[in-house]
C-alpha cells in the first residue's frame, strides 16, 4: 500500500528542488516527509530533478538506530513501488549518523586529510581516558613551573579544573575553534572607572534637583556612596581590596524608585551603571583564574592531541573537525561530493552544531533538506547547539511546518494544546497540535478513565537534583 500523506507533508516531500527547512512538533510526521521525499527522489518525483538512485542521497541523522530506521522504511517503500534493486542497494547508501559519514568520507580521502587510512575512532570512554591522562600530564608539568596554574588547582582542586577544561575544550571544538581563539574578559581599565565614576557622581549632583522628600536624599546618599566607591577603587593601591569594598556598597544601598518620574527615571539609570560597573569589577579577582584556566586547556590541548597521535586515534570531534577542513580545503574533493549528492538531508536537525552545519553545506548544492523539532533540543548534548536551528530558521526563505499529530490519542494532543498555548508561562512560538490519529489504541481503555493526569509538584526552591527526584517520586506514587 502506497504512503498516504497529509497534504501539508506532501507539500514537502514533492516540493521543487531546493533547500527547504522543515520545523514541526514531535509525531507530526518529520521522518516520514524525509523518508518519502528519499524515495520520491529515487522515484523521479520531485520537480526540476531527474530520477537518482539511492547512493545519490545522502540522509543524515543522530543515532545509529535512527539511521537503521530510516534506511528500512526506504527499503520498505522501494520494494512497494517494483524498484527491487535500488532496494538492495541501500546497504551501500549513505544514511547513517554525521561521525559515520564523516569516518566513511576520511578513509575514503585519508591522503588529502593528512590521515593514516587504518585509524580508529576512539568511543567516549576511550575519549575521556585519553583526556585525563592529556590533564594529568599537563596539570603536573603547568604545577611547576606556574604560579597561576598552581593557585588555580589549589583553591578549586584538580577534579573540578579537569572537568571544567575538558568541557571548555570539547564546546570549544565543536565550534571548529582552537584553544588560541580563546579570549579571556577585558579588565576594567583605569579610565573606564574615571568614566563610571564622573558618571555616579553626575546622578548624585542630580538627586537633590529631583526632589526634596527623605526618599531623594536617600537616593541621593546611595548615588554618592557608589560614586565614591569608585573613587577609593581608582586611588587604592591594592585594586582587589578597594574592588570588594565597592561590590559590598553596590549590593547593599538600595536606589529609591518612589518619588517623580524623574527620580525614577534617575533610578533607572543609576541601576543600569551599576550593573555595568559591578559585572566589570567582578572580572578583577575572576581574572587571573580565568588566565591560567585558559592556559591549562592550551596545555591539554597539546598533550591530546599528541596522545592521540601517537596511538592513530580519532575523536568524535576530529571525525567532523577533519572533515570540515578536507572540505574546505580541497574544493576537488568538495565539488566532487557535491555533484555526487542530489539530494541531502538532515532529520532531527534541533541537535546539529555549527561545525556540523558547515559539513553539510560543504556537501550539499542548493538542496538540503533540514527536519527538526527545537522543543525536542537534548540540551548541549554531545554540543549540540539549537541556536544553529534557530539562526537558520531566522535566514531561510520560508518554514514549513507541520502541525498534525499522527502519534498521540486526540485526548493527549488536546491537554497539552491546552497546557502549552498559555502564553504567560510558555511564550508564544507554540505551534497548536492538530490530533490526526485514527487508529484504535490495541490498549483497552475505560471511557470513564482519563487518559491525562497532571501532576503538580511544589519544588520551589529546591535544587534541581532533587526537583528531579521529587518528580519521580509523584510519578511513581
Ligand atoms: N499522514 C500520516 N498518516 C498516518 N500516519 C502518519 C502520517 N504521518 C505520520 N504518521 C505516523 O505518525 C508517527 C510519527 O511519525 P514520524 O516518526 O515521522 O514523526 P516525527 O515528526 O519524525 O516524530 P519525532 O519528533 O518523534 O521525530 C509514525 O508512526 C508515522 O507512521
Ligand atoms: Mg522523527
Amino acid at each position: 500500500m502506497k504512503m498516504r500523506l497529509a497534504p501539508e507533508q506532501d507539500a514537502v516531500v514533492h516540493a521543487e528542488a531546493g533547500d527547504i527547512f522543515v520545523a514541526a512538533a514531535a509525531g507530526s510526521g518529520k521522518t516520514r516527509v524525509l523518508v518519502a521525499r528519499f524515495v520520491a527522489a529515487v522515484l523521479g518525483e520531485i520537480p526540476g530533478a531527474e530520477a537518482c538512485g539511492v547512493t545519490d542521497v545522502l540522509a543524515v541523522t543522530f543515532t545509529d538506530k535512527a539511521a537503521g530506521e530510516i534506511a528500512e522504511r526506504v527499503r520498505g517503500s522501494l520494494l512497494q513501488e517494483g524498484k527491487d534493486a535500488e532496494a538492495r542497494r541501500l546497504d551501500q547508501a549513505w544514511v547513517s549518523t554525521i561521525h559515520g559519514m564523516c569516518s566513511k568520507i576520511l578513509r575514503r580521502y585519508a591522503f588529502e586529510a593528512g590521515l593514516d587510512p587504518r585509524f580508529t575512532v576512539a568511543t567516549q570512554v576511550e575519549a575521556g581516558i585519553l583526556e585525563q591522562e592529556a590533564f594529568e600530564e599537563a596539570a603536573r608539568a603547568l604545577m611547576e613551573s606556574d604560579p597561576g596554574v598552581e593557585q588555580l588547582i589549589t583553591d578549586f582542586g584538580s577534579m573540578r579544573v579537569a572537568s571544567m577544561v575538558s568541557n571548555a575544550h570539547r564546546a570549544l571544538r565543536s565550534m571548529g575553534r582552537a584553544p588560541a581563539d580563546l579570549r579571556t574578559a577585558a579588565l576594567p581599565s583605569t579610565s573606564m572607572l574615571r568614566d563610571w565614576q564622573d558618571a555616579f557622581a553626575e546622578i548624585a549632583a542630580e538627586y537633590p534637583r529631583v526632589g526634596s522628600t527623605q526618599t531623594c536624599h536617600d537616593g541621593a546618599r546611595a548615588a554618592r556612596a557608589r560614586s565614591d566607591a569608585l573613587g577609593e577603587l581608582r586611588a587604592s593601591a591594592d585594586p582587589q581590596v578597594a574592588v570588594r569594598d565597592a561590590l559590598r556598597v553596590f549590593a547593599s544601598a538600595a536606589f529609591q524608585k518612589r518619588g517623580s518620574q524623574d527620580v525614577k527615571d534617575l533610578a533607572e539609570s543609576a541601576k543600569t551603571l551599576a550593573a555595568t560597573a559591578q559585572g566589570a569589577l567582578a572580572q578583577i579577582p575572576a581574572g587571573p583564574y580565568e588566565q591560567a584556566l585558559v592556559r591549562v586547556i592550551s596545555a591539554f590541548d597539546e598533550r591530546y592531541e599528541a596522545l592521540k597521535t601517537c596511538r592513530g586515534v580519532l575523536d568524535f570531534e576530529d571525525l567532523q573537525l577533519k572533515t570540515a577542513e578536507l572540505l574546505e580545503t580541497h574544493p576537488r574533493v568538495s565539488a566532487a561530493y557535491r555533484a555526487a549528492f542530489k539530494l541531502v538531508m538532515i532529520d532531527e536537525f534541533q541537535d546539529t552544531n555549527a561545525l556540523q552545519l558547515r559539513i553539510a553545506k560543504a556537501l550539499s548544492s542548493d538542496d538540503l533538506l533540514t527536519v527538526g523539532d527545537d522543543k525536542q533540543s537534548i540540551y548541549r548534548f554531545r554540543h549540540a547547539d539549537v541556536g544553529v536551528f534557530r539562526s537558520l530558521a531566522e535566514s531561510v526563505p520560508s518554514i514549513r511546518v507541520l502541525r498534525s499529530n499522527y502519534r498521540s490519542h486526540p485526548d493527549v494532543i488536546g491537554a497539552i494544546n491546552e497546557i502549552f498555548s498559555d502564553q504567560t508561562f510558555f511564550g508564544d512560538d507554540f505551534i497548536s497540535l492538530g490530533a490526526m490519529r485514527e487508529e484504535e489504541s490495541p490498549y483497552p481503555w475505560s471511557e470513564a478513565e482519563p487518559r491525562v493526569q497532571m501532576l503538580l509538584t511544589d519544588s520551589q526552591g529546591a535544587l534541581a537534583d532533587d526537583k528531579r527526584a521529587m518528580e519521580a517520586t509523584t510519578i511513581a506514587r
